[in-house]
């Protein structure tokens, strides 16, 4: 054991809900808008979208990597200056992509899809590109520091073999890392070689900005923002279960331990993470067609692995082991469930003859929102409730029963929308040529919005209860 924990998590666990509360805020703005309740210009939805789909993925993102951070400390020697760099470098970005929106209504959407950012196209200027450009750069470049600084702790405490758990199929191998090192090993990997294209992709876009007249491939920009924006995502979802490994087994009082099987699904899932992300192409007809067999084909395949040795082991450590749910369990098992349902319904998606029915409607952000609203979220607010020592259990279970009930009804009206045909990225839906559609599409989110008031109310109260709960207790291993 590598032994003190020297990563400091409240910078984080003050400044994540924080920001999280607002990004729900324009959430909520957003579907009130679609559901005619209040009227958000376009231009001002398309910024809120951006600062809000940006917001949630990198604030997620952040607090996964913060997490490992914190955890695998328990085991290597990480240099605790990159956690400062991580939170120094979220700030800068959070700042200039606020700028950037709020300010300059900067609105090509989360995936600045080329050409969108660059096009003078009277709603914002050219600066705005570049502000929002340089603040990702930060955020990527502490992102990748923070990969490469947990793949050099965990090599050089275990080396590479051990760390992706290969002495459990060779039989061979001094070291049994704990099962959060392997199931890292599988998830930084992958990381850090998509970082370094979404690097080479801002460093293009920085570019362009300096330079108008550069013209990009449009194609290969957008095959690059995929590679590295569904990774990025997919092992962000993927930190939330390692922290959820890691700290179970302190509620069950068993155990959670490394063995061939965690290896064999985490190695699995460092290929399938990377190559499902094919089928966010079906839609270009030129790209090579083994390109869109190979992303059904993974996308498939990345529903069994870590699905199962994560359902299993669950179970194993559940049953008939006492466990009192408290807050961090039963978020746990929401978050859990959360990462599974949602998962299912974008494996559903990514079916090419589905596909060609629900690309681009309500389906999509329905399947995204569950996996991180009821599924990876939940993971990283109980895991700062863990951090910040929080015993207020009471106010903390209200929260996270409100939060749920919340969630749930809100990506059902996603869902439901989805299904119907009603198309994602609409700032209003009154220009639908089908009335009946229309009559639909705007009524979804003013139930929606009902839904949405219990997950922010719900939030807040499970932030109170980490912030009034602060140091009541001394995290087990800390
Ligand atoms: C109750 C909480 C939330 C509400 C009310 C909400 C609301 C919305 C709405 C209305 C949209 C636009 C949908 C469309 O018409 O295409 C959207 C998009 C999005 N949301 Fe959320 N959201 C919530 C939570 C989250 C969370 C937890 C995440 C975490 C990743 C997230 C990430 C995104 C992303 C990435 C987009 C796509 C933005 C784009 O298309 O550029 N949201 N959200």
């Amino acid at each position: 054991m590598s032994g003190a924990n020297r990563i400091n998590m409240v910078p984080y666990i003050v400044v994540l809900p924080l920001v999280f509360v607002v990004l729900l805020f324009l959430g909520f703005f957003m579907r009130a808008s679609q559901g005619e309740i209040i009227n958000l210009p376009p231009d001002l939805f398309y910024a809120l979208m951006t600062l809000h789909g940006l917001g949630m993925a990198g604030t997620a993102a952040v607090g996964g990597l913060a997490a490992l951070l914190y955890l695998n400390a328990r085991y290597v020697n990480i240099n605790p200056k990159v956690g400062t760099i991580l939170f120094v470098s979220y700030l800068i970005t959070v700042v200039g992509l606020i700028v950037a929106t709020l300010l300059g209504k900067f609105g090509p959407g989360w995936y600045v899809l080329y050409p969108l950012p660059f096009l003078s196209n009277g709603v914002w200027a050219s600066w705005t590109a570049g502000v929002a450009v340089i603040s990702l750069i930060f955020l990527g470049v502490a992102i990748l520091i923070v990969q490469l600084e947990l793949f050099r702790a965990l090599v050089s405490r275990y080396g590479l073999k051990n760390s992706l758990g290969w002495q459990f199929l060779s039989g061979r191998g001094e070291y049994v890392p704990p099962i959060v090192i392997i199931t890292m090993a599988g998830v930084v990997l992958p990381g850090i070689l998509t970082t370094l294209v979404g690097a080479a992709l801002l460093m293009l876009y920085f570019l362009k900005w300096i330079n108008p007249e550069l013209q990009l491939d449009p194609l290969l920009i957008k095959n690059m923002i995929f590679i590295w924006g569904h990774t990025l995502v997919n092992i962000t979802m993927y930190m939330g279960i390692a922290v959820f490994y890691e700290l179970m087994p302190e509620y069950t009082g068993r155990p959670w331990k490394s063995n061939k099987y965690v290896t064999l699904a985490w190695n699995a899932t460092f290929f399938i993470v990377l190559l499902a992300v094919f089928h966010h192409l079906y839609m270009d007809f030129v790209q090579p067609l083994p390109f869109h067999i190979t992303g059904q084909t993974f996308s498939y395949l990345a529903t069994v692995p870590s699905t199962v040795v994560t359902v299993m082991g669950f179970i194993a450590q559940v049953y008939r082991s006492g466990i009192k749910w408290s807050f961090v369990p039963l978020a746990f098992f929401i978050g859990v469930t959360g990462w599974i349902v949602g998962g299912y319904a974008a494996v559903i998606d990514s079916t090419i003859v589905v596909n060609n029915q629900f690309h681009n409607t309500l389906w999509v952000p329905a399947h995204f929102h569950t996996y991180f609203l009821l599924g990876y979220y939940p993971i990283l607010w109980a895991f700062l409730y863990y951090a910040a020592g929080s015993a207020q259990e009471a106010f903390a279970k209200f929260g996270l029963a409100s939060y749920v009930i919340g969630g749930i009804g809100f990506v059902s009206m996603f869902y439901v929308a989805g299904a119907l045909s009603v198309p994602r990225r609409y700032a209003e839906y009154s220009a639908f040529p089908i009335e009946s559609l229309m009559n639909i599409a705007q009524a979804l989110p003013k139930v929606a919005v009902i839904f949405i008031a219990y997950v922010i109310f719900g939030f807040l109260i499970m932030t109170f209860s980490t912030f009034a709960g602060m140091g009541q207790r001394t995290p087990s291993k800390a």
